[in-house]
């Protein structure tokens, strides 16, 4: 599958403006993971983009969230990319670096989003990692946002502030497709 396919699937599958967004800022991170790790960029993007493709279908039913993504992607993507869909929602133990990356980077993206909403001009470029620390810190900000899950990325020698500003990297870069006034 190419990226504009799993774009395609993700606009066929998912009518909530949050939830694209969500997606396209998780695979955005996951694309400057991947290249921080010298890995296949495309992948790990694809792998983002997809993560959360049943949501519609399963928001009332979350114990079947990722199981059912993976029966819509069949055998369109390869076991790797449905493995790591599996882990995220701790359908699979959490082992290969795709599956930690897109574990804390499903996490991180929320935290950003959280901090950019709260910014007076919902702008993305003004976020620093210094702000982005003082807010992974204060435990009433963006509760669901799993600081646990974000540390994870630890387990990848990444430390807490080069994801940071990775994750910040990644959302600029598609910054003009993250309509926040609509999320
Ligand atoms: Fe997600």
């Amino acid at each position: 599958m190419t990226k504009q396919e799993a774009i395609d699937l993700l606009h066929e599958n998912i009518k909530t403006e949050s939830l694209i967004i969500h997606s396209l800022s998780v695979s955005a991170i996951m694309k400057e993971l991947a290249k921080r790790l010298e890995k296949d960029e495309e992948k790990w993007e694809i792998t983002g983009l997809l993560h959360d493709l049943d949501y519609e279908f399963t928001k009332e039913n979350p114990e079947i969230h990722a199981i059912k993504t993976v029966e819509m992607l069949d055998d369109k993507v390869e076991d790797e990319i449905k493995d790591a869909i599996l882990a995220h929602n701790e359908k699979k133990d959490i082992e290969k670096d795709i599956e930690i990356a897109l574990y804390a980077a499903d996490q991180l993206a929320g935290l950003i989003t959280a901090a950019i909403l709260v910014r007076p001009n919902k702008d993305i470029e003004g976020l620093t990692v210094k702000s982005l620390k003082k807010k992974f810190k204060d435990k009433a900000f963006a509760k669901g946002a799993d600081r646990e899950k974000i540390q994870q990325i630890q387990r990848l020698n990444i430390e807490l502030e080069e994801f940071f500003q990775i994750g910040i990297n990644g959302m600029i870069n598609i910054k003009d497709k993250l309509s926040f006034d609509k999320a």
